[in-house]
């Protein structure tokens, strides 16, 4: 794995606090840099001078230059210096074996401060845990620390790998603008008010997609973007309200022509970057079906199993009602078995209901194979044989715990699976090193929303289907499959994207069937439903999420830690105290006037 750049001495055209070493010995330089750490050693003074190249010691001898000897005695910790003096090699077992430049060290002749520096409010020379808080506020400074710095360089060369290999490739990277017209795409729009305008508003992208398939009917046929998209959502430990995709698309395309096109530069940079072991090469495939079947997630962790298994058939005669009337309604009942914790007490037990709950479980069935023999709620309405199905029969063993959930099979993907991802976590099932890809495709392309009466696009509205799949969307939309692919990476989603609808009518087939009116297709997406009219090539692409891979490349569990001025959970801004109140003018000018309160959030 690279940990920094290797960078040819020559092509900086100054002495950085990384370059010197034995070679250099006898020569006069000059370094600039921050002060790392200072040693008074009540004659000799020693100096770490730090740049993002690395560390040099400075010495500073009141016998030999007595002047730059009393400043170098007053400056402390995150001054800005200039030293000029000899490279020597340090005595003889004083040498630092650790540091590339250990070797060598600088008799220090001159000494310039070219800035003072406040005491810091935490320390910038070494990697302890800090505040949160207190580091998005002081960014500068927390960006100054080595395993920040390590992290953005290694963003940087991840981001350049993906320029590199797409320019070889014949992509060509296309600016799109900032400034859109808002439009559905899932999330919130962030809106931007407009002085020409007044009362008129842009949106910020939630992503270039129509932007990038406009530039396929303008015969880009291989773009590509390292793009910053917008989203008013909630924040999670991996997603943030503005962040950056590798976002890609090309004419003349299938669904393997992109796959094989990522899973190759995936693969190469797995191979660049990380010392994982790769589980599965070529990536694992697997169907939103059997994803959701066997894990009970569309972005399994498949590091580890723990899979979801169908008891329902087991259960086919049971005289236990609570299991009968969800099979009888066409509902499952599913288990899982957790290794090792057959012998939970009663409150762990309480709490995992609680858990259950809170992802959406009417309640939790559990059978507890402890060390006192079996205990479960639920034995004494179940027969041996079901009971054996239920243990046993889906690999039990003494010391699991069996947990059983019975509903709709939407409900008992999701619990399961959340039962599962937590207890991936909990029991650290799945291997740090290793990295487990899968590409997850054949999603279903519509899904009934309840709330609106209407069905809605499972990815954007703009994905296509499997032409078999067409006579379903009389008969069955729910069934159509989309020709739609995520990848994902050890239960996280990096990437996703489609073949798109590259005719008009199909775009507004599906538009209709998402309850938009003709009316409201011509005001909402004119634009591209007239632009799919006018020799629109078959196309499709996918973005990748950088950040998110940025995180998992760097073991880090938050994309705060990769993104130089991330906003914190809130989506606040700490160093610039963003969103803020602006002035009465700035919303005179946009023609805005603020309500007392905002009636949502009140
Ligand atoms: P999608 O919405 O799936 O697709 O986004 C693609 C990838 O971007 C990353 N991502 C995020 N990363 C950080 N913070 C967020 N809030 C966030 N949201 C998404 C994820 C995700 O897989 N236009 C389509 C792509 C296409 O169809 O070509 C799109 O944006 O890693």
């Amino acid at each position: 794995m690279q940990e920094s750049f290797d960078i040819d001495p020559a092509q900086i055209d100054r002495f950085t606090c990384g370059t010197l070493r034995a070679a250099n010995v006898g020569e006069t330089v000059e370094i600039k840099g921050w002060v790392h750490r200072r040693r008074d050693l009540g004659g000799l003074i020693f100096i770490d001078l730090r740049d993002r190249y690395g560390l040099t010691q400075v010495v500073f001898n009141p016998e030999i230059h007595p002047e730059p000897h009393a400043i170098a005695s007053d400056v402390r910790n995150e001054y800005v210096l200039a030293v000029t003096g000899v490279v020597r090699k340090r005595p003889d077992g004083t040498e630092n074996p650790r540091l590339p430049t250990g070797e060598i060290e600088i008799e220090a002749e001159t000494i310039h401060v070219l800035n003072t520096s406040l005491t810091p409010p935490f320390y910038v020379n070494e990697d302890g845990d800090v505040d949160e808080s207190l580091r998005l506020k002081y960014r500068y400074l927390d960006m100054r620390r080595d395993r920040m710095q390590k992290q953005m360089i290694l963003r940087h060369r991840i981001v350049k790998y993906m320029r590199d290999y797409l320019d070889t490739r014949g992509f060509i990277e296309v600016e799109t603008p900032l400034l859109i017209k808002s439009t559905p795409e899932g999330a919130r729009d962030f809106l931007v008010p407009s002085s020409s305008s007044p009362g008129e508003f842009y949106a910020l992208p939630q992503s270039p997609q129509q932007m990038k398939q406009l530039l396929m009917i303008g015969g880009y046929d291989r773009y590509f973007q390292i793009a910053r998209c917008f989203r008013d959502e909630a924040q999670r430990a991996d997603r943030q309200p503005e962040f950056t995709q590798l976002d890609i698309e090309m004419s003349f395309v299938s669904q393997e022509d992109v796959t094989s096109l990522i899973e190759t530069l995936f693969l190469e940079m797995t191979e660049a970057f990380t010392d994982k072991k790769l589980l599965f090469r070529p990536f694992a495939r697997m169907t939103y079906a059997e994803a959701m079947d066997r894990y009970g997630s569309d972005r399994p962790d498949l590091r580890f199993g723990m899979e979801l298994q169908n008891v329902g058939p087991a259960l086919a005669q049971t005289g236990f009602k609570a299991f009968a009337s969800v099979l009888e309604s066409g509902g499952q009942v599913k288990a899982i078995v957790v290794p090792g914790c057959g012998n939970y007490t009663r409150r762990e037990i309480d709490d995992l209901t609680e858990r259950a709950k809170t992802l959406g479980a009417r309640g939790l069935a559990t059978i507890a194979l402890s060390d006192d023999g079996l205990r479960s709620p639920i034995a004494k309405f179940l027969t041996e044989d079901e009971i054996a199905a239920l243990t046993s029969g889906i690999g039990a063993a003494q010391g699991d715990l069996v947990l059983i959930v019975a509903d709709a099979p939407a409900v008992v993907a999701k619990v399961l699976g959340g039962l599962r991802d937590y207890f991936g976590v909990l029991l650290k099932l799945a291997d740090p090193d290793v990295f487990a890809y899968c590409w997850i495709y054949e999603f279903p392309l519509l899904e009934w929303d309840e709330e609106g009466n209407r069905w809605d696009a499972t990815h954007n509205p703009f994905s296509g289907f499997y032409e078999e799949d067409r006579p379903l969307l009389d008969s069955d939309p729910g069934a159509v499959r989309a020709l739609q692919y995520d990848l994902t990476l050890n239960g996280n989603e990096v990437g996703g994207g489609s073949i798109r609808m590259h005719r008009s009518e199909d775009q507004q087939r599906i538009f209709s069937m998402m309850g938009h009116s003709e009316a409201a297709q011509e005001e909402r997406f004119g634009a591209i439903i007239h632009a799919l009219e006018y020799g629109a090539p078959p196309h499709g692409g996918i973005a990748m999420g950088i950040d998110r891979f940025v995180m998992l490349v760097t073991g880090t569990e938050n994309i705060r830690e990769v993104i130089a001025f991330p906003k914190n959970q809130r989506g606040a801004d700490l160093l610039f105290e963003a969103p803020s109140p602006v002035d009465e003018q700035q919303l005179i000018d946009v023609g805005l006037a603020l309500r007392p309160s905002n009636p949502e959030k009140a």
